[in-house]
């Protein structure tokens, strides 16, 4: 790796403040792949990543912070920082409104369609917005970009940025990389024409763009196939357009294994060990830890947990449902209506199965790090269930931590599912009853089957680390 410059871009940034009661800013670093992916190379390289400040304390450091650029040279990150404050009307637009009320929606294929979406007047308001703050983070990231930087954007929220930059520095090189699943053609059409056209076209500013699975990958090609009547090099997977040839890349993110067991094997997650011990004595677990997350499917996989009480009184009393799912994207109205519906089936399961000794599921609504890998170590079953994922890794983080081997029952919608599958009891996230009686095989699976099944998932599951998965990146920039 040499000394050349590289930039970053994403919404959320590899760190967050809070204030603290005297006043003072408090920091802490994110988690996540790219964090870890990044980290690991910045000393090697210089390098800024610009994000978003996302709350009152973050624009509060980003204000104190000379151009905007936060010195944590103190905070071991090895890398500078550049909060953006782009003012709340228009960040909010952009991204409560267009990126997760909208591209979310459409990549994750979660529309109510006889109802939802409706592209107005008002959206177009909005969609000018979304159009500003990409150029906000197109504007930090060419003040003071070297020639022939190397810039790495991500995500959906900065679709547009790929063009903006091409346009006015085509010496950068460019990738843009999606963590979301991609949407097949005739739901992504769902779009209005022109703002369809300007997503595709916005990504294909860059040289090289990239998906953590071949079928989200696939989907982006044939939508440019579709929308823009561009060819495509379906052997090579490349596409022509405006004069250049853009690569599509298929980069499956795995586990950090060795920085997540050393985290796991700290005093704070063996104290939650021993407290969830107390709490379920030697009853076998079903865990989940999600973000309470529409596409994470939570509502159908409690559904199937009492469907498969129903069906197996014999586990009645014997198995613990472990739920973490911790606030995520409450400014979005459906969230708050699916955090309830969570919360009420839950509650419906205590009530028909739940006796003096035995609490059948245990939901936790809050965030707490070394909590969840301590379920992680003692799960018996883990389940992941989305809808549809990008890839989905706590399916890949979960296994590395096992302390006995952990069976994974695992949607066939989520990315991780192309190198899991084998191993795992793949589920139809839609069908209920197959899920139960996934759950129900995996509580009775023999313990040396177990322990197999998850050995080689763990070989898949950290076949591509943070680092090479990001190197990887950086190289198919040349
Ligand atoms: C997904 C997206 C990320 C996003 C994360 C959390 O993983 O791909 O870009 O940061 O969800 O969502 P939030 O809206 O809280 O940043």
């Amino acid at each position: 790796m040499d000394k050349a410059q590289i930039l970053v871009a994403s919404n959320r940034g590899p760190v967050s403040f809070s204030i603290s009661e005297d006043g003072s800013l408090d920091y802490r670093r994110g988690g996540g792949g790219l964090v870890s992916g990044l980290s690991a190379v910045a000393s090697a390289s210089d390098t800024l990543w610009v994000c978003a400040a996302l709350s009152d304390a973050d624009r509060a450091a980003a204000a104190r912070a000379p151009e905007a650029r936060l010195d944590l040279a103190g905070f071991d990150l090895g890398m500078r920082v550049r909060m953006l404050d782009i003012p709340p009307d228009t960040f909010t637009n952009a991204y409560t409104r267009v990126a997760n009320s909208t591209l979310w929606f459409v990549h994750h294929m979660l529309y109510d369609t006889p109802n939802k979406p409706r592209f107005d007047a008002a959206f177009r308001a909005e969609w000018e917005d979304f159009r500003s703050y990409n150029s906000a983070f197109a504007e930090a990231l060419l003040t003071g970009s070297a020639d022939n930087a190397r810039v790495a954007v991500q995500d959906y929220h900065l679709a547009l940025v790929p063009r903006m930059l091409r346009q006015r520095r085509p010496d950068l090189r460019i990738a843009h990389f999606s963590h979301t699943p991609w949407a097949p053609p005739e739901y992504f059409r769902m779009l209005p024409d022109e703002i369809a056209r300007e997503l595709l076209e916005g990504m294909l500013g860059a040289d090289h763009l990239g998906f953590l699975s071949r079928r989200w990958a696939d989907a982006f090609l044939r939508c440019c196939e579709s929308l823009l009547r561009v060819d495509v090099d379906w052997e090579q997977r490349t596409v022509e357009f405006g004069g250049r040839l853009i690569r599509v890349g298929v980069h499956a993110l795995g586990a950090d294994a060795p920085t997540l067991r050393e985290r796991a094997a700290q005093a704070d997650v063996d104290e939650w060990r021993t407290a969830l011990r107390e709490r379920v004595g030697d009853r076998k677990l079903i865990v989940r830890v999600d973000r309470t997350e529409l596409s994470k499917n939570i509502v159908r996989g409690l559904e199937a947990f009492r469907e498969m009480l129903r069906d197996h009184p014999e586990w009645h009393e014997r198995v613990t449902h472990l739920a973490f799912a911790y606030p995520s994207r409450g400014d979005v109205p459906e969230y708050r209506e699916y955090t309830e519906n969570v919360q009420r089936v839950a509650k419906e399961i205590n009530q028909e199965f739940g006796t003096a000794s035995w609490t059948p599921l245990v939901l936790e609504v809050n965030d707490d790090f070394p909590r969840s890998l301590a379920a992680y170590r003692m799960a018996d079953v883990l389940l992941i269930n989305p809808i549809r994922d990008g890839m989905n890794l706590v399916a890949k983080e979960a296994p590395a931590l096992s302390d006995d081997g952990c069976v994974l029952v695992l949607s066939s919608e989520a990315g991780a599912a192309d190198d899991l599958g084998r191993d795992s009891l793949l589920v139809n996230p839609y069908d209920v009853t197959q899920t139960a009686r996934a759950l129900h095989t995996a509580l009775e699976m023999p313990d040396d089957e177990r322990r197999a099944r998850c050995d080689r998932l763990v070989e898949s599951a950290t076949a591509l680390p943070p680092q090479r998965w990001f190197e990887e990146q950086l190289r198919a920039l040349g």
